[in-house]
């Protein structure tokens, strides 16, 4: 072995001695590029074992992958990565950092592509993190303590095009904070405690950006500052906004579970997807300036006050109106021709007339769960509905064995029931939810007094949960998170992880 060899790696070595504390049987995953006729290939390294003996086995410089898990990290080392020149990718997940990221660590690192830290306790990015990481396309931040972030962090970044900074303790971010990244297509802020949404003054002042997707949901965001709405897709769920103005060449809009009363749209609406279920909107007469665009609408949790009826949306293929206290009458959802899926699920609706509702022949998905329906004929709905495949109708005042009747006619007719358990219902949130007491309570509806006991219904469940979970890709979200530390690992609010209505409507049905 040729001296110059041996004091690389050694001086590897001891660089890594710095960064990781060695102490138990933790290995580090390195890969390695082509060598000579080796393919590249992965493989753990001891570090223990490697550290001991004076029996080398590769050469750092093909390193091109390092992931480092489970460590107590004193430090990344100043010009660490000089030693290693081929590396693209750096990751650290689950360790803890007893030092902040030191912004001398990241230099000479030219094929650097990818940076992950992860599960740790970092809690600050300081001036200038990576100056000379010219190819650094992914920079991935979330779930660490993150609660401040200098104005010039993220200055060099210019070929950046993923910043994930979710799970984190962001109370707010600095003007100009994303002023250099041109190129960024993904910035995900989700699950920090952000107040104001500044995005004018942390992008360029000049508006021109490149993002695609901003995720802020799960903050506590009361105002956006935010002149035009130039980014196509859009999540803001959970937050605490009470208006929005819909405007600029945004298409997907969620602000879901907000306390918004009022909806504005500026003038040359580009929506197609509007998520606006679980705020306390009142008056949704604007959004017909977004009539030629819309095609997916969800109000669901939005209690009317007058009359609505959506004449002139002719696009919607979606629209969920669950809870609403929509009363439908002739011309509700008369233009709605392209409809596909809709849910009037909770509107306390008495009886359904088919004759207001003719116009839908695509209709594929139809929920009145929910409603005080006494009697309905599926052949009717058959008729009125040629396209059918699925009806829910779970929460009806419908006796065991009028059910059980209802769900065989729909199997004679290949329809799916959506019962109970099929997917996720929220009418327990809903005012407008009918009691379901068969013994008759003073309820003006007429069939609810002749009922018997009934109340424990022993019904089959079909499962058309997979289909719908395939329709939506929510497999892979909903354990995508199981790798955290419950250490590190923290989530506000309760998540309820079986399928939404809102997954429902988001399925894209014009595929
Ligand atoms: C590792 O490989 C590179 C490229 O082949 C070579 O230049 C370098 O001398 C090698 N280092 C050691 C310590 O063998
Ligand atoms: C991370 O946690 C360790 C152990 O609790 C502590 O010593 C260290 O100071 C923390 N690091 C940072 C950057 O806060
Ligand atoms: C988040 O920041 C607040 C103060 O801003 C602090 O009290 C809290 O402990 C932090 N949480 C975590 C998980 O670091
Ligand atoms: C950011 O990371 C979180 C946590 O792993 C993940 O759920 C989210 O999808 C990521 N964001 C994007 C835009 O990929
Ligand atoms: C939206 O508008 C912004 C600024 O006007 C522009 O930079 C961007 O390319 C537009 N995006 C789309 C998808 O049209
Ligand atoms: C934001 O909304 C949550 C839940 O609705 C509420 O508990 C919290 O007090 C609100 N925070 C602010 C700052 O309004
Ligand atoms: C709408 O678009 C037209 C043509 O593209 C443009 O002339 C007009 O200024 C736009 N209006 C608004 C309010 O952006
Ligand atoms: C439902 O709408 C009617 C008018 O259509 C209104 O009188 C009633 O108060 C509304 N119900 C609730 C719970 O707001
Ligand atoms: C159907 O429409 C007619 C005319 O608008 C209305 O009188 C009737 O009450 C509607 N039926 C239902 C169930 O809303
Ligand atoms: C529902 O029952 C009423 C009487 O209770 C009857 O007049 C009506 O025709 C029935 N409707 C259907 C669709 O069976
Ligand atoms: C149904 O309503 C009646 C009359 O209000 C009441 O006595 C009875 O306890 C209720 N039953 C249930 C199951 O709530
Ligand atoms: C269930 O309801 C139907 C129609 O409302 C009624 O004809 C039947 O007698 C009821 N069955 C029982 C067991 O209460």
């Amino acid at each position: 072995m040729n001296a110059y060899r041996t004091i690389v790696i050694l001086g590897v070595l001891g660089t890594f001695s710095h960064v990781i504390s060695i102490g138990n049987d933790d290995f580090v995953d390195a890969c390695f590029g082509k060598e000579g006729d080796k393919p590249p290939h992965c493989e753990y390294i001891d570090f223990d074992d490697v550290f001991e003996s004076s029996d080398i086995k590769f050469n750092w410089s093909f390193i091109t992958k390092l992931t480092i898990s489970n460590k107590r990290i004193i430090g990344i080392p100043t010009r660490m990565f000089e030693s290693l020149p081929n590396l693209e990718s750096f990751v650290v997940v689950n360790s803890l950092f007893y030092r902040e990221i030191d912004p001398s660590s990241f230099v000479d690192c030219h094929k650097l592509e990818h940076v992950e830290i992860t599960g740790t306790n970092i809690s600050f990015l300081d001036t200038h993190l990576f100056p000379k990481t010219p190819n650094l396309k992914h920079l991935l931040f979330h779930h660490n303590r993150i609660n401040a972030i200098k104005h010039d962090a993220f200055e060099f970044l210019v070929e950046l095009e993923e910043l994930n900074l979710s799970y984190n303790n962001l109370t707010n971010l600095q003007s100009g904070v994303f002023h250099k990244l041109k190129n960024l297509k993904t910035l995900d802020l989700n699950h920090n405690q952000l107040v104001l949404l500044s995005f004018d003054s942390w992008f360029p002042p000049d508006g021109i950006h490149s993002l695609a997707y901003l995720d802020a949901s799960y903050n506590r965001i009361v105002e956006l500052a935010w002149s035009e709405i130039t980014v196509k897709k859009v999540n803001l769920k959970y937050n605490n906004l009470t208006s929005v103005h819909i405007s600029g060449n945004c298409s997907e809009l969620h602000v879901s579970y907000n306390t918004i009363e009022s909806v504005t749209v500026g003038g040359n609406c580009s929506i197609e997807k509007l998520y606006l279920a679980h705020n306390a909107i009142r008056n949704f007469g604007d959004l017909r300036k977004c009539s030629e665009t819309l095609r997916t609408l969800d109000i669901s949790f939005n209690i009317l006050q007058r009359r609505f009826d959506f004449l002139g949306m002719k696009q919607l293929t979606a629209l969920n109106v669950e809870c609403t206290n929509l009363t439908l009458e002739y011309t509700t959802l008369h233009d709605l021709r392209k409809l596909r899926f809709l849910d009037i699920s909770y509107n306390n609706l008495k009886k359904i007339d088919f004759e207001n509702l003719t116009s839908q022949r695509l209709l594929e998905r139809l929920m009145i769960s929910g409603n005080p329906i006494g009697n309905m004929s599926i052949e009717s709905i058959k008729r009125n509905f040629p396209n059918l495949k699925a009806l829910g109708i779970y929460d009806l005042p419908w006796n065991e064995s009028s059910l059980s009747v209802a769900i065989e006619d729909l199997k004679k007719h290949d329809i799916k029931p959506y019962i109970k358990n099929d997917y996720l219902f929220e009418e327990s949130l809903c005012p407008l939810r009918i009691t379901r007491n068969f013994s008759g309570n003073g309820d003006d509806h007429e069939e609810s007094a002749e009922q018997g006991s009934g109340g424990s219904k022993t019904v089959e469940y079909v499962v058309i949960v997979l289909l719908v979970v395939a329709c939506c890709g929510l497999l892979t979200k909903v354990f995508i998170d199981s790798r955290y530390y419950g250490l590190i690992f923290r989530e506000r609010g309760g998540h309820r992880s079986s399928i939404s209505h809102e997954s429902l409507v988001s399925c894209d049905l014009n595929a």
